[in-house]
């Protein structure tokens, strides 16, 4: 797990308001999820902070965020790893890449960034191995292509049929820790 200080300190230094757009953001004290534009949102509060702790970020390492959309994510991930880490946030829809970018870059963390997915691609596979890979978008089954793409000993946190899903990969060939933490809502992953 994440360290509980760990994620604090993450969370006080990436405020949410940043991440919001004007009209809602009085609302983001408010545990609960909120719309980004294009049909998407900016997960509920105590989701994230969930999701972040399976994850068990730690410092120094390289993780991709799949379904960056308003970049909080992507910037809380960067406050774990710290500058010497590396995270890349993929989002497939054009203008949410353009937000998400941007906040990212106002948030003082320059070893993150957010960049565009492509159609039909999940993740992004020449940027592999990742230590850790979240995904905030539900997926109908556990995608493989995303499991290939977790370093020896990596660890991918992704809803997965309304199910909070945490997959650590060993450090043999196709040695996988699959274990589940509780029924979530999300807007689905897109895979075409
Ligand atoms: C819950 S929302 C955004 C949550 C985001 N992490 C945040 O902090 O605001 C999930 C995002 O996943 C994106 N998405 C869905 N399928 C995707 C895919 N295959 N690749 C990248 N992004 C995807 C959606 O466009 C949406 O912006």
């Amino acid at each position: 797990m994440t360290p509980d200080g760990a994620l604090d300190a993450a969370f006080a230094a990436q405020p949410r308001t940043g991440f919001l757009p004007r009209a809602v953001r009085d609302l983001a004290a408010a545990d609960r999820p909120l719309a980004i534009g294009h049909g998407q949102t900016n997960s509920q509060p105590s989701t994230v902070r969930a999701k972040l702790a399976l994850l068990d970020v730690r410092r120094g390492q390289r993780v991709l965020d799949v379904g960056a959309g308003s970049g909080w994510t992507t910037a809380l991930l960067a406050e774990l790893v710290g500058p010497s880490g590396w995270v890349l946030g993929v989002e497939r829809v054009p203008a949410l890449v353009e937000l998400g970018a941007r906040h990212v870059a106002d948030a003082g963390v320059p070893w993150a960034q957010v960049r565009q997915a492509r159609a039909g691609v999940l993740g992004s596979a020449g940027d592999a191995p990742f230590d850790r890979v979240l995904v905030s978008a539900a997926s109908s089954h556990l995608p493989r292509v995303l499991v290939d793409q977790l370093a020896p000993g990596g660890v991918l946190v992704i809803p997965v049929a309304g199910v909070m899903t945490r997959v650590e990969r060993g450090l043999g060939e196709d040695e996988l820790t699959v274990t589940e933490h509780g029924r979530y809502r999300f807007v689905p992953l897109v895979t075409d």
